[in-house]
């Protein structure tokens, strides 16, 4: 594959992504993108099952979308005049609402998940009159200070100075550490994911969930779900808390909202959070934001619902992710470097595990000395080099690849998902092909 490099784009934005991508091949102009469908300019057609980290749930491009979104441009409508009631805001918030059910009664709109995790993180304090916040190991809330304070990993906060203070961590899953931490009764919010994403597409166990909320409710903290990548039907329902049946205090949402448009955000919250942070006329405006509530991402958000609504695309991602899955469990039985294949909808994870043979487990330690992401990120490029499938990893789980196509991906890219990971398996595990490849990626990234 040739390499390109976007002069001006090396020159005056982030050099080093370039770098990046050049060395993994993964550098491909993309000209045109509607569906799943990524075609580029050397005339390849790529299969997005990434979905830019959850955002495309309804397809690159979606053309009622686009539709809403020139009519709105086209109405020469006030977009953000900060001194009017925004009523198209309104109307997204309503729905939203709905939606979501329980409590959840009022909408903020921010303009990412980051800015959306900031406003809980006020919300809470606002609301209990308490600092402290617990969230959860592995977790990923974005990479703004009051978001990154609640990630433990190391890797995304070194060299950023100091985290917020009264944060503290629990494991995803283990209520009896959270029920000894709730029990100080300094927590403002316990802020999780319900399925952790970057963690590794990591499943609540039965009854967590639940349990935390009730905890939650015992010790007066705020029950906060951050569903950036798993809202607006990723998981089969508008919310994956759906699943599980439970009344948060706060949702945070962002990604997919705005069908991958126009930035956007929301926090959904109950009256009585709304009523703590914007107690007083006097307090109207005491959080907001410049592009919060502008015409042309609230547009996108309810033509983004009515497109994922009108064309059942919760439903056919909860029975089509279902048999993806099995079809993957079938096609990759027999390789022992998969552990598990697991998920919700179409937010679905393959994880690889420790190989036991020998001579697979020599190769492995090997790459997992020069950097613990080489194993996961080889067979990325090579679902993309031979196969044409765009995916990635986990953000702090390496050993887990990602397969979240948009919801209306087609079932024959379904297959040939399934297909290709089958064969970047037979080659990991029958070849020494797949193993030079990472000799060559490390010795590349010196040169590079
Ligand atoms: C679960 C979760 N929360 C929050 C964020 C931050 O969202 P944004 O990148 O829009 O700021 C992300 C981003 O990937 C996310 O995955």
């Amino acid at each position: 594959m040739e390499t390109i490099t976007q002069t001006a784009y090396e020159a005056h934005v982030n050099p080093q992504w370039v770098r990046l991508l050049n060395l993994l091949d993964m550098n491909a102009e993309y000209e045109v993108c509607r569906g799943e469908k990524l075609h580029t300019r050397d005339g390849r057609t790529i299969l997005d099952f990434l979905s830019g980290y959850c955002v495309y749930n309804a397809g690159h491009n979606h053309p009622r979308i686009i539709e809403a979104l020139r009519t709105e441009l086209e109405s020469d409508g006030p977009s953000m005049l900060q001194s009017h009631v925004a009523a198209s805001a309104g109307k997204l918030a309503e729905k939203l609402c709905s939606r979501a059910g329980g409590r959840l009664r009022k909408a903020y709109f921010a303009n990412s998940g980051s800015e959306g995790v900031e406003t809980a993180i006020k919300f809470s304090r606002a609301t209990t009159g308490r600092d402290g916040l617990l969230a959860a190991r592995n977790a990923f809330h974005g990479l703004t200070c009051g978001a990154l304070s609640l990630m433990d990993h190391r890797f995304w906060s070194e060299g950023f100075g100091s985290a917020l203070p009264g944060v503290s961590f629990v494991d995803f899953g283990d209520s009896d550490a959270l029920e000894r931490e709730l029990s100080s009764r300094k927590y403002a919010a316990l802020i999780l994911e319900p399925i952790q994403g970057e963690g590794g597409i990591v499943l609540p166990p039965d009854g967590y969930l639940q349990r935390a909320q009730t905890l939650c409710q015992k010790y007066g903290t705020l029950f906060v779900l951050d569903e950036v990548q798993t809202g607006l039907y990723r998981t089969g329902t508008f919310l994956a808390s759906h699943h599980f049946g439970l009344d948060p205090d706060m949702v945070i949402l962002a990604k997919a909202l705005s069908g991958g448009l126009v930035p956007v955000g929301a926090v959904l919250m109950t009256d009585q959070v709304y009523d703590n942070v914007y107690s007083s006329l006097k307090r109207a405006i005491v959080h907001t934001s410049t592009y919060s509530e502008n015409s042309l991402a609230m547009r996108a958000g309810l033509s983004t619902i009515e497109v994922l609504e009108q064309e059942g695309l919760g439903e056919r991602a909860l029975t089509l992710g279902e048999s993806f899955r099995e079809a993957l469990r079938r096609a990759l039985a027999e390789y022992e470097m998969v552990a598990e294949v697991r998920g919700l909808g179409f937010f679905n994870g393959i994880v690889f595990g420790q190989p036991r043979s020998l001579g697979l487990r020599l190769s492995f330690e090997a790459f997992r000395r020069i950097h613990p992401a080489m194993f996961g990120q080889v067979v990325v490029m090579r679902m993309f080099r031979e196969h044409r499938i765009l995916t990635q990893i986990c953000g702090n789980n390496f050993m887990v690849l990602k397969a979240v196509p948009p919801l209306n991906g087609s079932e024959g890219s379904l297959d040939q998902f399934v297909i290709a990971i089958g064969q970047v398996m037979e080659v990991v595990h029958s070849s020494k092909s797949f193993w030079q490849d990472a000799l060559q990626l490390a010795a590349r990234a010196v040169k590079i």
